[in-house]
């Protein structure tokens, strides 16, 4: 696979390790068999800054892979809710680049439908988890506002909960078209920013960095994408039922979804997630 320099956007010398720049030289290290490819600032942003989301996700990666497992009860059942979300999307058997795609949680879904699959992140720790799980799958540790690819590399872009966490989201929108052909679709799963008990978990996770589900409200994504000639497709509301639910707790989940399911508008407020499809113009 080609790739580009976070740097300079020439190509990357990638027979030889660390690989290099074929114009200005950087060289970028490999660890865990994972290309470490940020520019100076990134690097610092992603690798060494302090009390940042990003550090978050570099210090939680072992836990994050258990509790965000198909093992468990509600992780298992919600990711039925978002495959069934993507199935309509998957009859061609796609060319797919997971962004923000952490230690796996929907990794696991994506790579059944398709016969190439490439992950990237931008905390090393949760990628390497993923790397280890996914035997041979190409991954890349990088931000999504610069993915080391060239222009119109894939068919398409998945990313579960993890566009809301993308510091610059006009520039992660503007490269995540970038490396999507034209007719691509992006397909993104975040927390629905209409439901109302996701300020009570973050204030009791005291995750106050995850109030930036409220800068992904439909109308700030059309805004984002929009500006970079993507349409969007579908905005749906979906599932009742959190990964951390017991067996008992999802006793609630059939009668809420059967009461407040029904209609888009009721939906909107009670649904825990948000679904988005945005299509590249061909
Ligand atoms: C809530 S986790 C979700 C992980 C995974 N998609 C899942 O479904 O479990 C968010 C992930 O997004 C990654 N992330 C946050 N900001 C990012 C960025 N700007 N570029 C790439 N990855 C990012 C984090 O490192 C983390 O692994
Ligand atoms: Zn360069």
């Amino acid at each position: 696979m080609n790739l580009i320099c976070p740097n300079c956007d020439f190509l990357l010398d990638v027979s030889i390790n660390p690989y290099t720049c074929l114009n200005c030289k950087e060289t970028y290290p490999i660890i865990n068999n994972i290309p470490l490819l940020f520019d100076k600032k990134q690097m610092i942003k992603y690798r060494m800054s302090k009390d940042t989301p990003q550090e978050y996700y570099r210090n939680v990666a072992s836990i994050y892979g258990k509790t965000h497992h198909v093992s468990l009860y509600g992780a298992r059942r919600f990711l039925q809710d978002f495959e069934n979300k993507l199935k309509p999307y998957f009859n061609t058997q796609p060319n797919i680049l997971e962004i923000g795609s952490g230690t796996g949680f929907a990794t696991n879904i994506i790579n059944r439908h398709s016969k190439s699959v490439t992950i990237t992140d931008a905390s090393l720790e949760m990628l390497s988890i993923n790397k280890m799980n996914h035997n041979g799958i190409n991954a890349f540790c990088c931000a999504t506002e610069k993915l080391p690819f060239p222009n119109e590399t894939f068919d398409m872009v998945i990313g579960n909960n993890t566009f809301y966490l993308v510091p610059d989201k006009h520039l992660g929108a503007k490269n995540i078209a970038r490396v999507l052909r034209k007719g691509g679709k992006l397909i993104l799963s975040e927390m629905n920013p209409y439901n109302p008990l996701w300020p009570i978990m973050f204030a009791v996770k005291g995750h106050y960095f995850e109030r930036s589900i409220y800068e992904i409200f439909p109308f700030q994504m059309k805004s984002y994408f929009s500006s970079i000639g993507m349409t969007i497709e579908e905005i749906d509301y979906y599932s009742y039922i959190p990964y951390f639910a017991t067996e008992k707790l999802a006793k609630i989940e059939k009668p809420l979804q059967f009461m407040l399911g029904k209609s888009k508008l009721t939906r909107r407020f009670s649904a825990i997630r948000i679904f988005y499809v945005f299509k590249k113009s061909s």
